[in-house]
């Protein structure tokens, strides 16, 4: 089975779906590898670190596309890069099929088969494959550093002959993977932490961490399935924000990571809320793609309040550790395939949890239920 591995294009994406380390897995597992021209260069990874692994390097895009039974990347390819594939060829990228529906009606056009990686069901037998955590802790502690790197003060207390400094206050929404590396490495920085989550087992993790919990009582409009929160009413985020509030005001950093999958982001902070703080605070709202858990925030735009306050809305935290971040999704995505196939073919267990619940479009039909009626 032969393996493509493009240079991803969208916009500053330094990340590669499978570095040289990986590829000599591959070859040793009998599968073939091309890389297209730099596919690894924004991740320090040159073409001669993948020929020295076993690697070839296709003469072009076009030919990288149409030669390959797999593809496998990070973001999903362009239409006109679904169009060049084989037809019996097989796509492995994260996808966010239920909210991109050209990019599902470009593979059913094409009559390939593609799989989505963040729809890899979060369950233990998968933790390996579970590419959504692996971006999402890096992007965690990135947040913290992004944030720091934002303020004009220093994390941690400070006594000198001058005068002694007062640590940093770091409130943050949502403990999930993101939230919880961001509780840790704003409290290696030396940070005091404040944390709000609706999950009430998030308290005892959230305070293993040495974070504080803002205790908010949950009520019967908070609907959870599966360890997932998957409704919260306008009243109940309202007397969220209006608890939290206090915390807010007083912090110099606040990162927001509330999600609730498959939905618009909560809004947790609002523009009152905002106002309340400081002048050289700063918010950093990783869940700006998802909607934004902060009004105002903008998509890769940092914004700043008329009261003074940064709002960061970078949307690929990972893509700036593109060392970590590459070397963990080629671990991931390299598990998943092995799950999925053997150099002779795949497997094609349409009942297995893993393989049904991420195989988005087969043989150009699209069969997952969230993309099945659009
Ligand atoms: P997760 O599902 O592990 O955690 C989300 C947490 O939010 C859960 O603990 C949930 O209980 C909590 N939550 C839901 N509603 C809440 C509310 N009203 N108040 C407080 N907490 C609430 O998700 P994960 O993987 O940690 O991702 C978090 C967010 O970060 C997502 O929006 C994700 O898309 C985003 N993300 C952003 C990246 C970036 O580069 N900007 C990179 C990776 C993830």
């Amino acid at each position: 089975m032969k393996i493509a591995i493009p240079k991803e294009t969208k916009i500053k994406e330094n990340r590669v779906s499978v570095t040289p380390d990986t590829i000599k897995d591959l070859i040793k597992k009998g599968f073939s590898c091309t890389i297209e021209k730099g596919a690894g260069e924004n991740s320090y990874f040159k073409d001669d670190v993948y020929t020295a692994a076993g690697a070839t390097v296709a003469g072009s895009r076009k030919e990288l596309f149409s030669n390959a039974d797999i593809i496998l990347a990070v973001n999903p390819p362009s239409a006109d890069d679904i169009a060049a594939m084989k037809k019996e060829a097989i796509l492995i990228s994260f996808m966010y099929a239920a909210t991109h529906p050209d990019l599902v009606k470009a593979c059913v056009g094409a009559g390939i088969t593609a799989f989505s990686v963040d729809a890899i069901p979060r369950i233990s037998r998968a933790q390996k494959m579970d590419a959504l955590s692996s971006q999402a802790n890096l992007a965690g502690y990135k947040s913290v550093i992004l944030a720091a790197d934002n303020l004009g003060k220093i994390f941690p207390m400070l006594m000198t002959a001058a005068g002694t400094i007062k640590p940093a206050k770091v409130v943050i929404m949502g403990a999930g993977v993101a939230g919880l590396q961001a509780i840790a490495t704003a409290k290696r920085l030396g940070a005091i932490v404040e944390v709000s989550d609706i999950r009430p087992e998030t308290k005892e993790q959230v305070m293993s961490l040495g974070g504080k919990f803002i205790e908010l009582k949950g009520d019967d409009t908070v609907k959870m399935e599966g360890g997932y929160v998957t409704k919260v009413s306008d009243e109940f985020l309202k007397k969220q924000q209006e608890l939290v509030g206090k915390h807010v005001a007083d912090a110099d950093i606040v990162i927001t990571t509330a999600l609730i999958p498959g939905r618009k982001a909560p809004v947790l902070i609002t523009e009152d809320m905002i106002k309340s703080m400081r002048n050289g605070s700063v918010i950093v709202d990783m869940a700006v793609e998802q909607g934004g858990n902060v009004v105002g925030s903008k998509m890769n735009e940092n914004v700043v309040s008329p009261n003074g306050v940064k709002i960061i809305g970078e949307s690929n935290l990972p893509a700036l550790l593109p060392l970590n971040a590459s070397d963990l999704y080629a671990k991931n995505i390299s598990t998943f395939l092995y799950h999925l196939a053997t150099n002779e073919g795949f497997k094609w267990e349409m009942e297995e949890e893993i393989t049904k619940g991420s195989l988005i479009v087969h043989k150009g039909v699209a069969v997952h239920p969230s993309v099945k009626q659009s």
